[in-house]
């Protein structure tokens, strides 16, 4: 997979699947299975370390596992995670990019974050790094949110993060991520981007949807996430309900209305 061919996947139509990996077991099934893009989330904090949040992941954690997870892909797109804080200036955006690249082996950056990010957006992808962007809930931010709760609910958020996408898309993210925001709103943004948009919780009619993998084999700890789908309690074994994960976002049945937020 190549970012040409996945904004063809947007071009014509064929919805793009993407789930996070932390190891190269899983990894591998992943890459086996077809999914499009395979995610080094930093959610690895909570599933993986057990941390309440993503802030304790550090630059080493994603690298560590990022290098995991390179072994063995051989046919996914694979983006990586920017953690908390390796990002807060242009300068350590560019430093810690370019590890996660170099040492990581990862193909692409994700960070999180709206037009503030512009310019680090600009210098990264100026220096041949491929960003992913990253709109709605935030997770490195839930203390700024005020917990992990839908953004883009009141208009002036709508605005923002109509604002947002533009803003970050005019500055070269060739992808982003739409995390918990009404499926009309991520619907009408899709529809205005050139680049191809990821949701979770985000509805069915952006380019392509992500699950945290721990999620979708119903090993949460915790609360469940409406917006997921155990895919292992129907299927019986881990890679039947990944390929079952696949051809449901492919088709269109996942997520349905039960998943999406008003
Ligand atoms: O860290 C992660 O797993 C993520 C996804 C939820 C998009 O950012």
């Amino acid at each position: 997979m190549t970012l040409t061919q996945l904004r063809i996947l947007k071009k014509e139509g064929e919805k793009i699947t993407c789930l996070t990996a932390y190891d190269a077991s899983f990894a591998y099934i992943l890459d086996q299975a077809g999914i499009d893009m395979i995610l080094v989330g930093d959610s690895l904090g909570m599933v993986i370390q057990g941390h309440d949040s993503t802030l304790p992941v550090t630059i080493e954690d994603m690298i560590y596992h990022c290098q995991q997870v390179h072994r063995c892909v051989q046919n996914s797109w694979l983006v990586v995670d920017m953690p908390f804080m390796s990002y807060a200036t242009p300068s350590t955006a560019l430093e810690n990019a370019a590890r996660l690249m170099r040492e990581g082996q990862a193909q692409m950056v994700k960070l999180e974050g709206g037009a503030w990010l512009v310019e680090t957006v600009r210098l990264l992808t100026e220096r041949g790094i491929p960003v992913c962007a990253h709109l709605g809930l935030t997770p490195q931010s839930v203390h700024q949110l005020g917990g992990y709760r839908i953004q883009g609910r009141i208009e002036s958020e709508v605005t923002q993060l109509r604002d947002d996408a533009i803003a970050l898309q005019a500055a070269g993210a060739s992808i982003l991520i739409l995390e918990c925001i009404p499926g009309l709103i991520a619907s009408d943004i899709t529809a205005d981007l050139e680049i191809p948009t990821i949701g979770i919780g985000a509805g069915s009619e952006c380019d392509g949807q992500v699950l945290v993998l721990y999620d979708m084999l119903g090993i949460t700890r915790g609360r469940k996430p409406s917006f997921s789908k155990d895919f292992l309690q129907e299927t019986g074994t881990i890679s039947v309900a990944i390929t079952a994960f696949n051809d449901a976002v492919k088709k269109g049945s996942f997520p349905g209305k039960e998943h999406t937020f008003n």
